[in-house]
């Protein structure tokens, strides 16, 4: 039987990118997916929702710049049309993973992976009724969709009038009125999309906020934007029941119905490590989530796990880089996985980006911070292409260490400018340092030097 150094379960980002990588370190190499390479990134989650939410922006900017002096009349939405777009454009970056698979010489064997245990030389997979082995084996399983234990729920989503990350995606018609239960992330980039384009969007959230963990004055900017747009927020509210065509759920003590056509069920993911044969390792698990330490090993010797398996930070780009951590340790690189400093981005008009710490969050680690806080209209540009925008950047700097440790953005291009800030925390460049960057004119990015002369 044909020894593979390395077997990759899962072709999502960090499964991938490390067959990838090991590949290109000389590994031989077999990747395993049971659905399209790409995994969620690819074929629903990052970029298919940003090529939506880019056909959105174009309808706005169609339909709403009279104060920028441009009118148009008889702008149509073909929402079908924008999904064929977004399909095409996930049918492109799938296939050029599998060329890049192909161009490393990684074999990929499309089908449902189920670890066996330990072979004479190391791990053995079947999939499609064939046994692999190989010296190690990567598990990048990714993340499921987390459907809370609401009555009607499951009733909902097998009759299609709930539907996840994954169908709404693939909608060929706009619902009239749409209920989104849980403004988190994947809740809100959808809401935005939806109440963009004319759809009645109400958000059900049981935290008092939106967002997570973000910034609470961003989340106000946020709820602001979302508000004035016409979506609807329903705070610290509790879904109770899924009905036909209704919502019911609690607000205040009181128990209210709203009506919809479609619900969107964004409740949170969680590691997908069930059924995959993970039993037959003896891996150290967090519940759903494995264990890995900071090389991206398990409690397992030769077995590596990376992305959203392991729950540490559900973001492809994360994963990406915890691949080419195990990767490195599987060559015996030194190499290690730094998790504050991985930026965070919510794609919505306003965007939303951040790295580090938040100046609460680094005071209880005990670090002396200052922050600095200045609006995004500091920058020309910023003013020269928003009217009456709302944004605004902090910085946080650690005043012992002379360092910024953090950065927090709502306005636009954040999702493009948070890498400028990113680099500084990685680098631990200091302020006296940062204040010679040039940066180029005019651009939003310059808010950043703006604030480190704030300091
Ligand atoms: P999330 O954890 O971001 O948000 C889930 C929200 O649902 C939370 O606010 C939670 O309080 C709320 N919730 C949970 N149960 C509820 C219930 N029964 N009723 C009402 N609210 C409830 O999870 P989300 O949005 O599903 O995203 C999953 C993952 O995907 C995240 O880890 C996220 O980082 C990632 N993602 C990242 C994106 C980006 O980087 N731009 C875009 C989309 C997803």
């Amino acid at each position: 039987m044909e020894l593979f150094d390395l077997l990759v379960v899962g072709g999502g980002p960090g499964g991938y990118l490390c067959a990838e990588r090991a590949a290109q370190g000389g590994m031989k190499v077999a990747l395993f997916e049971k659905r399209a390479l790409g995994g969620t990134c690819l074929n629903e989650g990052c970029i298919p929702t940003k090529t939506l939410l880019n056909s959105s922006k174009m309808y706005r900017h169609a339909t709403e710049s009279e104060a920028y002096g441009v009118t148009a009349s008889g702008v149509i939405f073909d929402h079908a049309k924008v999904v064929a777009r977004k399909n095409n454009v996930v049918k492109t970056l799938v296939a050029g993973v599998g060329a890049t698979m192909n161009a490393n010489k990684v074999t990929v064997i499309t089908g449902d992976a189920v670890i066996s245990g330990r072979a004479d030389d190391g791990f053995a997979v079947t999939a499609n009724g064939t046994t692999y082995t190989g010296r190690r084996l990567a598990i990048a399983s990714g993340s499921e969709t987390v459907i809370p234990p609401v009555p009607g729920l499951k009733e909902g989503l097998a009759a299609g009038f709930v539907v996840t990350n994954r169908e709404v995606l693939d909608l060929m018609e706009l619902p009239k009125e749409m209920v989104v239960i849980g403004g988190g992330v994947i809740g809100l980039e959808m809401a935005y999309y939806f109440a963009s384009v004319g759809v009645k969007v109400t958000v059900i959230e049981m935290m008092p906020k939106i967002a997570g963990a973000t910034d609470p004055e961003i989340c106000k900017v946020l709820t602001d934007a979302f508000e004035k747009r016409g979506m609807v927020f329903k705070l610290s509210a509790k879904v109770l029941e899924v009905k036909t065509n209704s919502v019911i759920y609690e607000e205040n003590g009181q128990q209210k119905e709203i009506a919809c056509d479609k619900v969107l069920l964004s409740a949170g993911r969680r590691p997908a490590t069930a059924g995959i044969g993970l039993e037959t390792l003896g891996l150290q698990m967090d519940r759903a989530a494995i264990v890995t330490d900071r090389h991206m090993c398990t409690t397992v010797q030769n077995v590596y796990a990376v992305g959203d398996c392991n729950g540490k930070s559900m973001l492809a780009h994360t994963a990406y880089r915890e691949a080419e951590v195990a990767v490195n340790h599987m060559l015996g690189k030194c190499d290690e996985m730094r998790y504050d400093v991985i930026p965070a981005v919510i794609y919505t008009d306003p965007e939303v980006a951040s790295i580090g710490h938040s100046k609460e969050g680094a005071e209880k680690l005990g670090m002396n911070v200052k922050e600095v806080k200045l609006p995004m209209s500091y920058a020309g540009r910023y003013l020269a292409e928003t009217n009456g925008g709302k944004g605004f950047i902090k910085l946080v700097v650690d005043t012992d260490r002379n360092r910024l440790v953090g950065c927090h953005m709502v306005g636009s291009y954040a999702s493009e400018i948070i890498m400028t800030a990113t680099m500084m925390v990685d680098t631990e460049l200091t302020p006296d340092r940062l204040k010679k960057l040039v940066f180029p004119h005019p651009t939003v990015a310059e808010i950043i030097r703006e604030a480190i002369f704030h300091i």
